[in-house]
């Protein structure tokens, strides 16, 4: 029932979604970085909720950093993040106690857990705790940067449609609905080097799906041309080599800048899908763990109609400590300080 990920920089999770606080400790970070706090509210704002396309719980994401940073800098000691929840109403979640929603993780949780977990708005499950992962993905993504390493997340994909400015609209009319809609998130690295992944079993592409899948909502991952690549010959799918001002390239880049599972020095790009909130306003059939009868579940808390714009940042955050955790496994503990 381990929360952590990473080998060399280890993130660990904590919290529950109407708890007294989420937040995570940074284990691993090298001594010297520095912590910019304008930073993660940055990176925080950007997965706060913000209009009626998202959920009407306001949390104003008030982290407090209690460990492993000194006069702005990292101290090398575990650093410790606390966002506390204030809008918390758990009273929204009584009156369904016990019918788990379903495609979400009630009643795996409950299964796993063996009926003790706290099931209040998803309680450890909830998407609540990624405002913890933003937090400390925040402090790499911004020491990546100084190392000139870009990653950007970027919706392409709303309710089927492609065209942003159509997005807004989609899920309103599915809220309106009662019901939710998902997305594509295309997130893009610049700048990172080649030869960096694990051959095997540690790959690359392995250990960011692996980080993205930890993401609830997330349902598949492609890198490069992705499934596009099964329906191409070799001839179209090659990315062949190429010189550039001195370096050397590919012309394309269907690989998403991954061969063998190690970076080839090419963008590396992969895209997300995310799949529709599970909370949905209809009324949907579930069952009553109590008593093992069917019942009707009808959902009347508050609930984002998408997923996809809130979970953009998140991705980021959880590539950044991938890269940073492989970047510490290659040049060492220190690279990432100044
Ligand atoms: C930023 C974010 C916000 C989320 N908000 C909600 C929500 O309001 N209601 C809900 O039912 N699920 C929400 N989720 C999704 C659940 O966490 C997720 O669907 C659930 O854990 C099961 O996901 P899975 O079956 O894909 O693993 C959110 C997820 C994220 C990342």
């Amino acid at each position: 029932m381990r929360n952590s990920i990473g080998t060399s920089v280890i993130l660990t999770l904590f919290g529950e979604s109407h708890g007294e606080a989420v937040g995570a400790v940074l284990d691993g970070l090298a001594p010297g970085m520095p912590v910019d706090e304008g930073y993660i509210a940055l990176l925080l704002s950007k997965r706060r909720p913000a209009g009626a396309a998202d959920t009407a719980r306001r949390e104003p994401d008030a982290f407090r950093i209690v460990s492993g940073v000194f006069n702005g800098m990292t101290t090398g000691a575990p650093l410790c993040i606390l966002i506390p929840n204030t809008d918390v109403r758990s009273e929204d979640y009584a009156a369904n106690a016990g019918l788990p929603r379903p495609s979400h993780a009630d009643f795996t949780a409950h299964v796993k857990y063996d009926g003790f977990e706290d099931w209040r708005g998803g309680g450890h499950f909830s998407g609540r705790l990624t405002a913890a992962i933003t937090a400390a993905g925040a402090i790499l993504l911004n020491a990546l940067e100084r190392k000139g390493i870009d990653i950007c997340s970027k919706v392409v994909e709303c309710a089927g449609l492609k065209d942003e400015s159509s997005f807004e609209e989609a899920v309103l009319k599915a809220k309106a609905d009662g019901d939710s809609v998902g997305g594509i998130v295309r997130t893009e690295i610049t700048g990172l080097e080649a030869g960096l992944g694990e051959p095997w079993f540690d790959s690359l592409e392995g250990a960011l799906a692996r980080a993205v899948f930890a993401l609830g909502g997330v349902k598949g991952i492609e890198f490069g041309g992705g499934f596009a690549l099964a329906r191409m010959r070799g001839s179209q799918a090659n990315d062949q080599f190429c010189v550039a001002d001195g370096r050397i390239g590919t012309e394309t880049n269907y690989s998403g800048g991954i061969n063998g599972g190690i970076s080839n020095g090419m963008p590396v790009v992969f895209n997300t899908a995310v799949k529709p909130t599970p909370s949905i306003s209809l009324p949907q059939k579930s069952v009553n763990l109590e008593t093992g009868a069917e019942a009707t579940l009808e959902i009347t808390g508050r609930h984002d109609p998408a997923i996809v714009r809130r979970i953009s940042p998140v991705i980021t955050a959880v590539t950044a400590l991938v890269i940073s955790d492989m970047l510490a496994l290659r040049h060492g503990t220190d690279y990432l300080s100044e």
